[in-house]
C-alpha cells in the first residue's frame, strides 16, 4: 500500500458536515472500515454490489469493516451490467434493506461500477428518507467520474438517468487495485471518461492523455493514479461550486447527449458501453462544434485519432434508429430545456462551453453523416 492522495469535494455552506474527502491509492478497500470508523464512529453496515465484483471484493470489504469494529448486515447483490439499473431492481434493494431492519444510522457501501454506485445511492436517499452511504467504485469509469459529485439514479424505458436525486455519499474511497481485475473493454470505456476532463477545460491534460493514454490502459500503476487523481481534482472542483447543476456541472455532459441517444437507440445493450458511447458522443460534439464554426475541423479529427488509437470506438454501431429519430431521443434527454436541445460544444480542446437551442437540422445532418 502506498500513502493515498485525498482530494476534498468542499461543498458548501462551510462549518457544516456536507463536505467529503475521496482517498486514492492501493489497497483502500482494506482501510475502508477504519476510515467509514474516523468520519462516523462504528455503524451497522451493509454493501450493496453486483455479483461479479462482490465475488473479488466483497469479502475484503467486509473483512475491513469488522476489522474496523462495525455490524455487517447481509449484503445485498444484484445481476451486473446498466439492466440491473431499473425500478425492479430498485425495489428489490430497497426491500433487502428493510428485510434487514435498518435505522437511519445504517452505512450502506455501494461496492462496485457506476451501476452499483448509481442505484445503491439513490436506494440509500430513498430508504427511511435517507442513510449515509459510502462510494467504493471499482471500474475506472466509477472512479473518475461517476462515484463523484451525488448523481444517484435509475434508468427509465424513455430515457437513461430519468428517475433519480442528488444525494452525496459520506465519502468515496477508491482502491487502484480493483483495476486489476476489470476486463481491458470496460478500463478502455473508463477512459473516455478521463478524456472528457481535457477535452472541457484542461488543453495540458489532454496532452497528457495522448502521452500517456496508452501506459494507463496497459495497466501502469502510477499513469492510473494520476489520471484518477487529475479527474477526481477536476470534478471535485466543478461539484463544490455547481453541485445542482444549475451552471458549469453541465460542462462535464460533454459528449453524454450524443452518447445517451446512442444508447438508447441500441436498448442500453452491451452494443456500446456508456464509456464508449461518451467517447462517440464527444467526438460528435466536436464535429457539430466544427459544423457550427465554433472550432476547427483538425480538432475534431485530432480527438478521434486519440481515442481510435486506445481502441475506442468512434464510428457508430449499426443501429435501427435514423438521424432523425436520434435527435428526437436528444430532445428527450433530461438535459434539454422545454425539447429544446442544450448541448456541451467546444471552440478548441479545453474550451467547452453550454449551447441552448441548438439548431436541430445542425444536429440531424452531423448524425446523417455518420451513419452507416
Ligand atoms: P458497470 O457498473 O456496469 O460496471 C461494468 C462491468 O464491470 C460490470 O459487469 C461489473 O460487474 C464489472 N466490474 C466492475 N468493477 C470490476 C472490477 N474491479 N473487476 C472486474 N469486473 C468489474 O459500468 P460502469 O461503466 O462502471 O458505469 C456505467 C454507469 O455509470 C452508467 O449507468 C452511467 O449512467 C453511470 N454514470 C453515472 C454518473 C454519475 O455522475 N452518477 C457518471 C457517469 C456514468
Ligand atoms: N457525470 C456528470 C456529472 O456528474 O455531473
Amino acid at each position: 500500500m502506498t500513502e493515498p492522495a485525498i482530494i476534498r469535494v468542499a461543498l458548501p455552506p462551510e462549518g457544516t458536515d456536507r463536505a467529503y474527502d475521496i482517498t486514492i491509492g492501493t489497497g483502500q478497500i482494506a482501510q475502508a472500515g477504519a476510515l467509514a470508523a474516523a468520519r462516523l464512529g462504528t455503524r451497522s453496515c451493509v454493501v450493496v454490489t453486483d455479483s461479479t465484483v462482490g465475488a473479488y471484493y466483497l469479502k475484503p470489504l467486509e473483512a475491513s469493516l469488522r476489522a474496523a469494529g462495525h455490524r455487517l448486515l447481509e449484503p445485498v447483490v444484484i445481476p451486473p451490467g446498466e439492466a440491473s439499473k431499473n425500478f425492479v431492481q430498485l425495489e428489490k434493494i430497497l426491500d433487502a434493506l428493510l428485510a434487514r431492519r435498518i435505522d437511519r444510522k445504517t452505512l450502506l457501501f455501494a461496492l462496485g461500477g457506476g451501476v452499483v454506485g448509481d442505484i445503491a445511492g439513490l436506494a440509500a436517499a430513498l430508504a427511511l428518507r435517507g442513510i449515509p452511504f459510502v462510494q467504493v467504485p471499482t471500474t475506472l469509469l466509477a472512479q473518475v467520474d461517476s462515484a463523484v459529485g451525488g448523481k444517484t439514479a435509475v434508468d427509465h424505458r424513455i430515457g437513461k438517468n430519468l428517475i433519480g436525486a442528488f444525494y452525496q455519499p459520506q465519502m468515496v474511497v477508491i482502491d487502484t487495485e480493483t483495476l486489476k481485475t476489470l476486463p481491458a473493454r470496460e478500463l478502455r470505456a473508463g477512459y473516455a471518461e478521463v478524456v472528457k476532463y481535457g477535452l472541457i477545460n484542461d488543453a495540458a491534460f489532454f496532452g497528457w492523455c495522448e502521452k500517456n493514454g496508452g501506459k494507463l490502459l496497459a495497466g501502469d500503476s502510477e499513469a492510473q493514479v494520476y489520471a484518477i487523481k487529475a479527474s477526481c481534482a477536476a470534478k471535485a472542483a466543478v461539484v463544490a461550486a455547481d453541485e445542482k447543476e444549475a451552471g458549469q456541472r453541465a460542462l462535464l455532459n460533454l459528449g453524454h447527449t450524443f452518447g445517451h441517444a446512442l444508447e438508447a437507440a441500441t436498448g442500453f445493450d452491451a452494443t456500446l458501453l456508456h464509456g464508449e458511447a461518451v467517447a462517440l458522443g464527444c467526438v460528435l460534439a466536436f464535429r457539430l462544434s466544427a459544423d457550427l464554426g465554433y472550432c476547427k475541423s483538425d480538432v475534431t479529427a485530432r480527438i478521434a485519432a486519440h481515442f481510435a488509437a486506445q481502441g475506442l470506438p468512434i464510428h457508430p454501431p449499426k443501429i435501427q434508429a435514423d438521424a432523425a429519430q436520434l435527435v428526437k431521443l436528444m430532445e428527450q434527454d433530461k438535459k434539454a430545456e422545454g425539447g429544446r436541445l442544450t448541448l456541451v460544444l467546444a471552440r478548441g480542446i479545453g474550451e467547452a462551453f453550454v449551447a441552448r437551442d441548438v439548431d436541430p437540422a445542425a444536429v440531424r445532418n452531423v448524425w446523417a453523416g455518420v451513419l452507416s
